[in-house]
């Protein structure tokens, strides 16, 4: 029988297992036992790696006696049926007191039922988002763990020795309860579908209205870099638009398919947010975006069609560059305060804690859409906990005032140009509709009592109302008509 050496386990070998496992494995104080379902994967591996001095185990019994107590492993398996199969395995082999972790992307309703299914064995289960892709995985994520206060005791040194650092600091911090870690995980990827839309429609009018070629965009991106746009996804688009085809010598991103592909989480987003009432229309406009793309039998039988547009000719092209970028900080900063009212919406649901400025902290390096301005959120939040809207805070409320005149210019300029930019676009509208006095919302109150005596509130009295829309047209109280 194997003996106990191990401090954490990792179960799933696949490229993100593999990578964290060996991350684990680099800290000191850590011993890894490391399970997969076909030991082939875990033999690779330490042949590959054997200065990671891992515990290699070939059955989930062999697995769980090389791991100390308590028993800590961390699951990176493909989210979904897979999750539950292990997680099934492991709690026959575990016992109260122990932890298993689901490093997946998983959907955080699952984490719920999975996290109450487990504790009444007794076990710990935490749901924990790990961002960052496999280099990431590799040499510091942003983790975001849910589950219990106790487990935390366990993980929280563990996940400290192996996340990203940002500014001293561990990008990881603990969440929530049950499902919230998982839930600050979705709003993290439906804000990076924002963001890589944001700046595709950036792109997109750099070069077919400022007539940019890919390598000249590369090298606005990069500028901006340096600025108030920082950040990791702006890095690395400058990098895909330096990229040349081996094959074609053109651009590569001239011969990519214009086809985006998703794997659910910005669409659990959106959904996520539906259900809690949450406009998060940047987010839904760019999941739309990937979805409209992916759909060439229409595209190609409306390719066609009439256009209507006019010629968007611009004469001092600086003035136009820096216009977008305006544009794109002004809508990313929208992104960003919709993502956090999802969280706060979330939060409020599901009776979560979620410090909002911890959240931002720990999205400054290692994920996916880590950069400088997160620390402008965490100033916000910690200038005024309560703060209503992300967008309301001042450091933000000047951004966005000191960018409008180019947000309209550009917005107004695509529309008439016949540019599509429904993020860029979608984004102005909220804010618009953010800050109006007075909204078209009552005339859809009047339609909605008309056609179905849903009631309405009044401006100028207390109480509930309806009116009699095909008699005399004489408002009655609600009370009074049922
Ligand atoms: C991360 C990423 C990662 C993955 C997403 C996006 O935070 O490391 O978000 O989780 O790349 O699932 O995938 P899709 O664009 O395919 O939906």
């Amino acid at each position: 029988m194997t003996q106990p050496q191990a401090n954490i386990g990792v179960v799933g070998l696949a490229v993100m297992g593999s990578n964290l496992a060996r991350n684990l494995a680099s800290r000191e104080g850590n011993t890894v036992a490391i399970f997969n379902r076909s030991y082939e994967k875990t033999a690779t591996l330490i042949e590959q790696h054997p200065e990671a001095g891992f515990i290699a185990t070939s059955t989930y019994e062999e697995f769980a006696a090389s791991l100390q107590k308590p028993r800590t492993a961390i699951i990176m398996v493909q989210a979904g049926r897979g999750t539950d199969a292990v997680i099934d395995a492991l709690t026959q082999v575990f016992e109260p007191g122990d932890i298993i972790v689901d490093g997946g992307n998983a959907l955080f309703t699952d984490t719920i039922r999975r996290e109450a299914a487990v504790r009444s064995t007794g076990i710990n289960f935490v749901g924990a988002g790990i961002s960052g892709g496999e280099e990431g995985a590799l040499n510091g994520p942003s983790i975001m763990p849910g589950g219990s206060a106790e487990a935390w005791q366990t993980l929280g040194p563990i996940l400290r020795s192996i996340a990203a650092v940002a500014e001293g600091e561990p990008c990881v911090t603990h969440v929530g309860t049950d499902g919230a870690g998982h839930f600050v995980k979705m709003i993290h990827n439906g804000i990076e579908y924002a963001d890589m839309q944001l700046i595709a429609e950036g792109y997109d009018l750099l070069r077919r209205v400022g007539g940019l070629e890919p390598a000249e965009i590369a090298e606005i991106f990069a500028e901006w870099n340096t600025g108030e746009l920082e950040s990791y996804l702006i890095e690395i688009t400058a990098e895909v638009l330096r990229q040349v085809d081996a094959t074609t010598g053109k651009p590569l991103v001239d011969v990519i398919l214009d086809q985006a592909g998703a794997k659910g989480t910005g669409a659990w987003t959106v959904q996520s947010a539906l259900d809690l009432g949450v406009p998060v229309s940047g987010i839904a406009e760019a999941v739309f975006a990937r979805s409209l793309s992916s759909k060439p039998a229409q595209r190609l039988a409306a390719r066609g069609l009439p256009a209507g547009s006019e010629e968007w000719s611009v004469t001092d092209r600086a003035a136009f560059v820096e216009d977008v970028r305006r544009a794109l900080y002004a809508s990313k900063i929208i992104a960003y305060s919709q993502g956090f009212d999802a969280i706060v919406a979330g939060a409020e649901q599901y009776s979560w804690d979620i410090k909002k400025g911890e959240i931002a902290k720990i999205w400054r390096a290692g994920c996916i859409i880590r950069a400088q301005f997160l620390n402008r959120i965490t100033e916000a939040y910690a200038e005024d906990p309560e703060l209503v809207a992300l967008v309301t805070a001042p450091y933000f409320a000047d951004a966005v005032g000191g960018a409008l005149p180019a947000w309209r210019r550009v917005v107004s300029g695509a529309a008439l140009a016949g540019i599509p930019t429904p993020t860029f676009a979608s984004s102005l509208s909220y804010y618009d509709g953010l800050r109006a006095d007075r909204l078209p919302a009552a005339l859809v109150q009047g339609q909605r009592d008309f056609f179905g005596a849903h009631t309405y509130k009044r401006v100028d009295q207390e109480g509930t109302f309806h009116t009699l829309w095909s008699g005399d047209r004489s408002e009655i109280s609600a009370t009074d008509a049922h």
